[in-house]
C-alpha cells in the first residue's frame, strides 16, 4: 500500500514528525509490537528547557557542551535548545499535565527539577513518569488525526531502495520499508515518497540496560545496510542508578532523586563517595557518576551501591517520586526510610544515523529523528533530559523539510515483492536465543564502562564469527521479529566495537585504559558503509 510519507516508530520523534506532516499530507506510522513499546513511554525525569527567570540559553548550551566533552556540533546544540520552550508549549497544548509549583495552573508556574550536569533547575516533568504522559498525549492526537494511519505489529526488516524497483535502478533512493506483519507472518512492502526513521536506540545490545525489549538498533542497522553513514556509536551512555534487584532487572531510579538531594553511599564503608571523584558530587555528568560507581563496586567487590534520600521528609519523597516509591514498596524497599541498592546500566545510544539539521540522512528520500540518530546534539555524552527534547525538535524539523520540498518528492515506482521462495520455517529457534544472550554478555563484559583494545578486539572476533552464523540462518529461514532483532543487534554491536576501536583517546562515554587522555581536537567517529 502506498502513502505520502511513512514514519517508522511511534515514540516521541515519530509521532511528532507524523503530527507535523499530517498538516498537509497523509502519513502511515508503523511500529513493531505495541504503539507504546519504545523508550518514550518509560522516560521518568523529564524534558530540559530554559524556563526559569534566572536561566539562559547560553547556560543550557554550555552545560550540554560540557557534558558532551566538546564533541557536540555547536550549531545543532543552539538549534535544539533555542526551540525547547516552543516544544514544551506544544506539549501543553496537546494536554501534557506538567507539574506546577502552586495550585495556579499555567506555563509560568511549571515545576522545574534538577538533574546531573545542569547548572540550573530546568527539567519540566509529570511526577516521575513524564514519558508515559507525553506518549499518551501524542498518541491521542495522532489517533484523532484524519491524515494519520497507525499500524502496530509491523516489524521493519529492510528499507526499500532503488535496488528493489521492478525496473532495477540501483539508486540509493529510499521508497519505504519491507515489514513483517507480526500477526500473519507475511512480509509486505509499504512505499511512500519519503520515509522517516524514528526507531529509537540499541540499548538491548547490553546485558544490563534500562531500555525496553525492542531497543535493538533496527533503524541504525537498516540505514547502514542501505548505505547511510553512522557516527559516534562508541558513545553508549550508562545511567548511574538502575535498581539492583535479581527479579526486576531494568527499573531506572531517575536522576531527579539525586537532583532533589539523594546521596550515593558505599554500603561497606557507610560513606558518601562522590567527593573523591568530582566536586559536583552526585550531580556531576552521568559518565563521571557511572564510572565512580563502577570503580567503587570493583574496588570493594560490591554488588551495588546505595542511593539514599531517606534524610528528606517522607511526604516530599512520596510527592516527588510516586511511581518509584510504589514500585520499590512492592519489592520491600521503603525509600522514605531505607537506601535503594543501585548499579549502572546501559541507558542511551548517543550515536546513530548521521543527519543534518533538517533530519536528512545520506540517502535521498530518507530522514531520521530521535535516538536512532547522530545529530550533533549530544557529542560524547548526552546531558540528562536532552533526548526527548531532541525528538520533538528533529521530528518537527524533518517533517517541515519534507513539506517545504514536497514537489521534489516523486511517487514511488513499482517495487518487487519480498522474496520468500528460498526459505522455510525455522526448526532451530535455539540459535536465536543463544546468540542474543552471547552478544549481550560479551558487549557488557568487553565493551562496557571501562574499555581496553584487547577486550574490544575479543568482542570484534566474536562478532565476526556470529555474522556468518546469523546471515546463514537469515538466508535459510522465514523471518520472525526475534530474528530481525538479532540481526540488527549484531550489526549494532559491530558498529559500536568498530567505532570504539577507531577512537584512540578517552572522551566522554568512551573510556579506554590504552588511551586514557583526550586528544587536543574532538573528532566524530564516522563509519562509511
Ligand atoms: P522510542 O520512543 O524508543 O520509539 C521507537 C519506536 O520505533 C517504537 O515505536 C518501536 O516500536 C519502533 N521500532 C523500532 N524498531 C522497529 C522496527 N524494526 N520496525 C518497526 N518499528 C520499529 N530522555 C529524556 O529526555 N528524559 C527522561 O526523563 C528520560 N528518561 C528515560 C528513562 C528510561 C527508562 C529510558 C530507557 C530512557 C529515558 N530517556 C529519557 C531517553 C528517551 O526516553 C529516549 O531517548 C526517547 O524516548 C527516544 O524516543 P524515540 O522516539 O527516538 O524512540
Ligand atoms: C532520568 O530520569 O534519570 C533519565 C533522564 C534521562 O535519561 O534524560
Amino acid at each position: 500500500m502506498t502513502y505520502d510519507v511513512i514514519v517508522v516508530g511511534s515514540g516521541a520523534a515519530g509521532l511528532t514528525a507524523a503530527l507535523t506532516l499530517a498538516e498537509q499530507v497523509n502519513v502511515l506510522v508503523i511500529a513493531k509490537g505495541s504503539l507504546t513499546g519504545g523508550s518514550t513511554a518509560w522516560a521518568q525525569g523529564g524534558i530540559a528547557a530554559v524556563l526559569d527567570a534566572g536561566d539562559t540559553f547560553a547556560n543550557h548550551i554550555r552545560d550540554t557542551m560540557v557534558a558532551g566533552a566538546g564533541l557536540n556540533r555547536r550549531e545543532t546544540v543552539e538549534f535544539v535548545i533555542e526551540r525547547a520552550p516552543e516544544a514544551i508549549d506544544r506539549l501543553i497544548a496537546l494536554g501534557v499535565p506538567f507539574n506546577t509549583v502552586s495550585a495556579a495552573e499555567g506555563p509560568d508556574n511549571l515545576h522545574l527539577t534538577r538533574e546531573g550536569g545542569h547548572s540550573h533547575r530546568r527539567i519540566v516533568h509529570v511526577d516521575d513518569a513524564t514519558g508515559w504522559a507525553v506518549q499518551a498525549a501524542l498518541l491521542r492526537a495522532a489517533e484523532a488525526h484524519p491524515n494519520i494511519t497507525l499500524k502496530p505489529g509491523q516489524a521493519c526488516i529492510e528499507l526499500v531502495t532503488g535496488r528493489n524497483e521492478e525496473r532495477y535502478s540501483g539508486s540509493g533512493r529510499v521508497w519505504g520499508v519491507y515489514a513483517l506483519d507480526e500477526a500473519s507472518g507475511r512480509v509486505e512492502a509499504h512505499t511512500a515518497r519519503a520515509t522517516v526513521l524514528a526507531t529509537g536506540g540499541a540499548g538491548r545490545v547490553y546485558q544490563f540496560s534500562t531500555a525496553p525489549r525492542g531497543a535493538t538498533g533496527d533503524g541504525i542497522a537498516m540505514a547502514w545496510r542501505a548505505g547511510a553513514r553512522v557516527g559516534n556509536m562508541e558513545m553508549m551512555q550508562f545511567h548511574p542508578t538502575c535498581l539492583y534487584n535479581l527479579e526486576v532487572k531494568n527499573f531506572l531510579i531517575t536522576e531527579a532523586v539525586r537532583g532533589e538531594g539523594g546521596r550515593l553511599i558505599n554500603p561497606r564503608t557507610g560513606k558518601r563517595f562522590m567527593e573523591v571523584y568530582d566536586e559536583r558530587l552526585e550531580l556531576a555528568p552521568r559518565d563521571i557518576v557511572a564510572r565512580a560507581i563502577d570503580s567503587e563496586i570493583k574496588r570493594f567487590g560490591l554488588d551495588y551501591v546505595h542511593l539514599d534520600i531517606s534524610h528528606m521528609p517522607a511526604e516530599f519523597v512520596r510527592g516527588h517520586f510516586p511511581t518509584i516509591y510504589e514500585k520499590l514498596l512492592g519489592l520491600g524497599i521503603d525509600m522514605t526510610v531505607q537506601p535503594i541498592p543501585v548499579v549502572p546500566a546501559q541507558h542511551y545510544t548517543c550515536g546513530g544515523i548521521m543527519i543534518d539539521r533538517d533530519g536528512r540522512t545520506d540517502l535521498p528520500g530518507l530522514y531520521a529523528a530521535g535516538e536512532c540518530t547522530e545529530s550533533g546534539l549530544h557529542g560524547a555524552n548526552r546531558l540528562a533530559s536532552n533526548s526527548l527534547l531532541e525528538c520533538f525538535v528533529f521530528g518537527e524539523a524533518a517533517a517541515r523539510h519534507i513539506l517545504a520540498h514536497w514537489d521534489g518528492f516523486d511517487p514511488p515506482p513499482p517495487i518487487k515483492p519480498w522474496d520468500e521462495s528460498r526459505v522455510s520455517n525455522s526448526d532451530e529457534e535455539v540459535i536465536i536465543k543463544q546468540n542474543w544472550t552471547e552478544i549481550r554478555r560479551f558487549m557488557w563484559n568487553y565493551v562496557g564502562i571501562g574499555r581496553t583494545t584487547k577486550r574490544l578486539e575479543r568482542a570484534q572476533h566474536r562478532i565476526n564469527m556470529l555474522f556468518g552464523e546469523v546471515e546463514d540462518y537469515y538466508g535459510q529461514f522465514r523471518v520472525t521479529t526475534d530474528l530481525i532483532e538479532l540481526r540488527n543487534l549484531l550489526q549494532s554491536a559491530d558498529l559500536i566495537v568498530r567505532s570504539a576501536l577507531a577512537r584512540h583517546e578517552s572522551r566522554g562515554l568512551h573510556y579506554t585504559l590504552d588511551y586514557p587522555m583526550s586528544a587536543a581536537i574532538a573528532k566524530d567517529t564516522v563509519l562509511m558503509p
